[in-house]
């Protein structure tokens, strides 16, 4: 199976956990202080939501949609506005694939180094707008 299609419906399997995101989200701001503050003011249920959508944007950027959803997340993460430094993406890839594993129990090693390829490659488009 490539990458794409074995990325895309192992997400299907993590969304249909409900406890998924609340995992990623406490993974990913135990991570690092710095990423901690960043979430100080924010409605974490929202945020949740929010992220559902925005890593099936990654996750069909990879399968071929063009890039438009994640240059508008590019933008909103640009120094100009939320001013997420480039550094941090490590936190959230790493933060992701952690709850990945926990989640998704076909997950092998393998699947998981598919999982990293795919969302580097959006994760590049919206670091690179910093
Ligand atoms: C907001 C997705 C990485 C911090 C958002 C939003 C989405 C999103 C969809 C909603 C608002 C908007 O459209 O801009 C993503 C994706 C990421 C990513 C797909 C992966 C590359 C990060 C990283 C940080 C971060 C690394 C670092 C701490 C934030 C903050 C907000 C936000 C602080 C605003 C929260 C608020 O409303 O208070 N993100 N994000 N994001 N993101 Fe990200």
């Amino acid at each position: 199976m490539t990458d794409e299609n074995l990325v895309f419906q192992s997400y299907g399997r993590c969304c249909a956990k409900a406890e998924f995101f609340d995992d990623f989200y406490r993974t990913f701001l135990a991570s690092s202080p710095e990423v901690a503050e960043k979430f100080t003011h924010t409605d974490m249920v929202a945020q949740k939501q929010l992220l559902r959508a925005g890593i099936l944007n990654l996750v069909l950027y990879a399968r071929g949609l063009p890039p438009t959803k994640l240059q508008a997340l590019a933008e909103s993460h640009s120094r100009h506005r939320l001013d997420i430094k480039p550094h941090l993406y490590s936190y959230w890839i790493n933060a992701l694939l952690d709850t990945i594993r926990r989640h998704d129990p076909e997950m092998d090693e393998a699947g998981i180094r598919a999982w990293d390829r795919v969302l580097t490659k959006g994760v590049e488009v919206i670091r690179g707008g910093y």
